[in-house]
């Protein structure tokens, strides 16, 4: 365990680091004047893409494309296909197996075939609905269960495997097994995708995208026309939400609106409408998981046997470290002594799957939960003691991929501090007393842990680039490879910086991201955009400080130690300047004021191919307790009351923060409580609209909510700051939502653990209650 009280102390002169600052656009926000891309002003001439899809085929070789109306019809300037893409009709990440526009074949009911060019969006729209397409229909491979008995995926197998869990399994005094199905979940980001692109000289387009990643943009853009990557510039200022569904699913649109403004001269706008959007693109990846689990009549974990078979859709995507993050946080906080994570990507004929906040690592860590209950309910005890006797401990302290959980101690001490604040065992009695005095009403308390991975596992993508400018006024001018999507990313980077160069805020300009000033960037994802970009920032301001003080001490015949930059001031010796006065003097003395600073994560060794190394700088840890009421007649779900612990390490901003936690948690409960996502049997999604598909609202967030921050001594890890991410990680604290309502589940029959799947939908918890009330009480491991 790193010595903690070695830390370094935070300095005292800090104005805004670790201050609960606004979100630099929380008024602009509120008051309708941020400017998403839908807001911008539109040049003249302004043309309007609208995709267009074959609405009766869901997979089938093509036989005939005619769009003779659509072409014929008010307000249509052009329609594109795959013939008129110049470069490489593929929009892919990396796999090359995304084409922009359909060719011979529909791979997925909402594939995109054509696009129309129009004078107006709504006349797009009707004139894509007079297309006539043809094709060969073939049976779609829609579940995971068709695609494994097909026996066809989109990316290799894999796993990791320590000790030997077949001698563990036998070893164990019980073993109980099941199949678990894991939803998935819609991005429902609250702008949609959207994208804007003006043709520029020599052949070159200015993109604006919604993206999480707009050097993958400018990229895919360059590869689809057919140009140089220099001839392309993308940028992004804000999205609306992004949650994962804009790190490669906006390189389609992009690319779209690209095609269009090069195909017409003119600038071309691409907004999708909400419907096709939640059909065309991908979701969090659903799973089926075969678990098998071997412990001793204490409870303790001996071995795990786990299977996860994931929905990847049509084509690769982001499955790769999507479905490796699942296998890495499949122990969630516990030792196992021998294991084997099995994980098969499989491929279906529906959208490609793809990030989703988390990035794979909840259905992982809800599997965990689910073996643990099921334990729990086998051996008769309360599902928070057999929690704590897996912890990972001093002695048990090896992940199954060979990593050590270094902060176990902040772990024990972070669950601890919320049993005793949440008051579980206390509550405990009340919940078992309100039980057996309620037949219809049940009560369900479960309190869980988390622990999340921090860095990309893909090791080149933890690197960052940003673009810090001082003006001889003493103004700054931010610039970075992160983009903002709401989660307060850039008044992080903007507040470092503030305080590297000792001035207010306010003097701190925040820029778009954009590729032509910082190029070559990852995406903004695995939470790790301030780690990355803050001290690329940092690194940036600190380069240009440092040419000031040396400046100076050659000026004013003085050391360094003599040089303090403070509240918009540079105090040299017993003088004061302004910052003004310095960068002006500066600038005469002809010292560059300008720096590109550059970050990339130290300690990161994970090799895929071995399967062994460090895939994680640090872990991220919180803890939930839950408690839910079930009414057993209905299926009907409240949550009564939530407490939430989280370890954000020293907090950058505490109000942002906390409201990432606040945001994370209330989206992991949608998602395993009311979002559920059905395809009929033929493949079509039917819930593609907010009428159908329904995500937490205002009023379902608990009433008795309470959100407190660790007191954490620092990140061990030199983060900036001592912080530590904080994005993703709080959607696994509404585990603890599930295990509450499984628990009240399994109030009904004491012994027998339910049936519940996820979402925990009224009609999953009718068919749980229904299961559990049939079963015999006693009987061992869950039911199929
Ligand atoms: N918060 C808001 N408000 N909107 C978002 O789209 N995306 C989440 C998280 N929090 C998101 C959000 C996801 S999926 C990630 S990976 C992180 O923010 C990305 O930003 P960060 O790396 O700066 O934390
Ligand atoms: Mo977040 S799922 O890594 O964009």
């Amino acid at each position: 365990m790193t010595d903690q009280s070695a830390l370094p102390e935070t300095p005292a002169n800090m104005r805004h680091v670790h201050k609960p600052l606004n979100h630099d656009s929380a008024v602009k926000h509120v008051r309708g004047t941020a400017t998403y891309i839908d807001d911008m002003p539109e040049p003249i001439g302004t043309l309007h893409v609208v995709p267009g899809w074959a609405r009766q085929v869901v997979r089938g070789k093509l036989t005939s494309i005619d769009l003779d109306a659509v072409r014929k019809a008010p307000g249509v300037v052009k329609v594109l296909t795959a013939d008129d893409i110049p470069g490489v009709n593929d929009c892919s990440a990396a796999m090359g197996d995304d084409p922009v526009l359909a060719t011979d074949e529909i791979l997925f009911y909402g594939q995109v075939v054509f696009a129309v060019i129009a004078s107006s969006r709504e006349a797009g729209r009707k004139a894509a609905l007079l297309a006539r397409i043809e094709a060969q229909p073939t049976t779609p491979i829609i579940t995971a269960e068709d695609a494994v008995a097909a026996d066809i995926t989109v990316l290799p197998d894999y796993q990791f495997r320590r000790g030997s869990p077949e001698t563990g399994m036998t070893a164990a005094e019980n073993v109980l097994s099941g199949v678990f199905q894991i939803g998935g979940q819609e991005h429902f980001y609250l702008e949609g995708q959207v994208a804007m692109a003006s043709p520029q000289e020599d052949g070159g387009v200015m993109v604006y995208t919604s993206t999480q990643h707009p050097t993958e943009v400018q990229h895919t853009v360059a590869k689809v026309l057919g140009i140089p990557d220099a001839l392309v510039v993308a940028e992004v200022r804000r999205m609306g939400g992004g949650f994962g569904g804009k790190e490669s699913q906006a390189n389609q649109w992009a690319s779209l609106a690209a095609l269009a403004a090069a195909a017409t001269g003119e600038t071309c706008k691409l907004r999708l409408d909400r419907d096709d959007d939640m059909i065309m693109t991908g979701k969090r990846h659903d799973f089926r998981v075969e678990w098998q689990i071997g412990h001793d009549s204490q409870g303790r974990i001996r071995a795990v046997d786990l299977n996860f078979l994931a929905r990847c859709g049509y084509s690769a995507d982001l499955s790769l470290g999507v479905n490796d993050r699942t296998m890495f946080h499949a122990d969630s906080s516990y030792f196992y002594p021998d294991a084997v994570i099995r994980s098969r990507r499989l491929k279906t004929d529906t959208c490609s799957n793809t990030a989703f906040r988390g990035f794979g690592g909840p259905q992982g860590m809800l599997t965990a939960e689910r073996m643990i209950d099921a334990i729990a309910i086998t051996v008769g005890k309360d599902p928070l003691e057999i929690r704590q006797l897996n912890f990972y401990d001093a002695e048990h302290n090896l992940t199954p991929y060979g990593m050590p959980v270094e902060e176990h101690e902040v772990m024990h001490d972070l669950f601890g501090q919320l049993v005793e604040s949440s008051d579980y065992w206390a509550r405990r009695d009340e919940v078992r007393d309100f039980n057996s005095h309620n037949a219809v009403l049940k009560k369900g308390l479960a309190l869980t842990p988390v622990k999340f991975g921090i860095s990309f596992t893909l090791k080149h993508l933890n690197q960052a680039g940003a673009l810090v400018h001082l003006y001889t006024d003493g103004s700054v001018h931010l610039n970075h490879g992160g983009t903002e999507m709401g989660q307060g990313l850039y008044q992080k980077v903007a507040q470092v910086v503030a305080d590297e160069f000792g001035i207010t805020i306010d003097k701190v300009r925040i820029t778009a991201t954009n590729t032509s000033k910082v190029p070559n960037t990852g995406p903004t994802a695995a939470s790790s955009g301030t780690d990355l970009n803050a001290m690329a920032a940092r690194n940036a301001a600190r380069v240009i400080k440092d040419r000031l003080i040396d400046f100076l001490c050659k000026t004013h015949q003085c050391g360094a130690e003599a040089i303090a930059f403070q509240d918009n001031k540079v105090f040299v010796g017993e003088q004061q300047f302004s910052l003004a006065q310095v960068a002006k003097q500066a600038h005469l003395a002809r010292i560059h004021l300008s720096d590109a600073g550059f970050y990339a994560t130290p300690n990161i060794t994970w090799d895929r191919d071995s399967a062994g190394g460090r895939p994680f700088f640090y872990f991220a840890y919180g803890a939930a307790c839950a408690e839910v009421t079930i009414d057993t007649m209905t299926g009907e779900m409240t949550v009564d009351r939530v407490d939430l612990l989280h370890d954000v390490g020293h907090s950058l901003n505490p109000a942002i923060d906390i409201g990432q936690i606040e945001g994370g948690f209330v989206q992991g409960m949608g998602w395993l409580t009311t979002e559920e996502l059905v395809w009929d049997e033929q493949g079509r999604l039917r819930t593609h609209a907010p009428s159908t598909y329904k995500i937490p609202a205002a009023s379902d967030i608990p009433e008795d909510f309470n959100v407190a921050l660790y007191q954490s001594r620092g990140n061990p890890q030199d983060t900036i700051y001592r912080s530590k991410a904080v994005g993703e990680p709080p959607v696994m604290l509404a585990n603890a939502v599930f295990c509450a309502i499984t628990d009240a589940v399994a109030s009904l029959n004491p012994g027998v653990v339910p049936d519940l799947d996820a979402p925990a939908t009224p009609e999953a918890i009718m068919k749980a209650v229904r299961s559990i009330r049939r079963a015999q009480a006693g009987s061992r491991g869950a039911a199929e």
